[in-house]
């Protein structure tokens, strides 16, 4: 089981686009593939379950054990693409992380579902969190939207600094040019300066 994730600590840059095409097309190529929304903003759930609202169960059973990550999860939302959508409970995900598990709860939970999974790509909120943390622990890569402007440039060396100074592994990052609009002069200036 491979772990992905889709992280930038900027809102907005295409973090759950991406995430929720890259889980579509996997599937499409028969990989057995779980997105996870773990924003509690819940728009990878709104993406996949369209307007209605998704009834995620409570965090704080998963937590605790008493209930299996199993039945957090919407089979074959498409086929082969399994989801688990956000729950407003998720905003309180870092603390319960600490105060239920240690630095592995993530790992943990993940764990189970390697039996059934090829692929798990988790959906981030744009937080540098203890859950962030534990995302760039367990994925194998991050991938890391990046708008062409200098701030968003800027944000992409301050989470490289992050993932230093953590020893999370630098060389996991993945970032690529996201909403890239060739019309705006700061943007090909910034593309310019970056095929350098
Ligand atoms: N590659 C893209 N090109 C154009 N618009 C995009 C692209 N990726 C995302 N968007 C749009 O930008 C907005 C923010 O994208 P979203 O994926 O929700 O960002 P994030 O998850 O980083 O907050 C959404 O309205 C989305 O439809
Ligand atoms: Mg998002």
């Amino acid at each position: 089981m491979r772990i992905i994730a889709f992280y930038s600590p900027k809102g907005g840059v295409g973090k759950t686009a991406a995430a929720v095409n890259t889980a579509y097309l996997a599937s499409r190529d028969n990989l057995r593939t779980l997105l996870w929304d773990l924003d509690p903003q819940g728009a990878s759930s709104f993406y996949l379950a369209g307007a209605e609202p998704v009834k995620g169960r409570k965090l704080s059973k998963l937590l605790e054990g008493k209930s299996p990550i199993a039945r957090f999860i919407h089979e074959d939302v498409y086929p082969n693409l399994d989801f688990i959508p956000a729950h407003s409970s998720f905003r309180n995900f870092d603390i319960k992380l600490e105060q239920e598990h240690g630095g592995s709860a993530l790992k943990d939970l993940l764990a189970p579902l390697s039996e059934d999974t090829s692929l798990v790509i988790l959906d981030c909120p744009p937080t540098l969190s203890r859950l962030t943390e534990q995302v760039l622990d367990v994925a194998d890569k991050v991938y890391v939207p990046v708008v062409p402007t200098w701030l968003s440039l800027n944000s992409w060396d301050q989470l490289k600094e992050f993932v230093k100074d953590k020893k999370l592994g630098v060389k996991k990052l993945r970032p690529f040019f996201s909403m890239v609009d060739r019309r705006k002069n700061l943007h090909r200036d910034v593309l310019a300066r970056d095929a350098e």
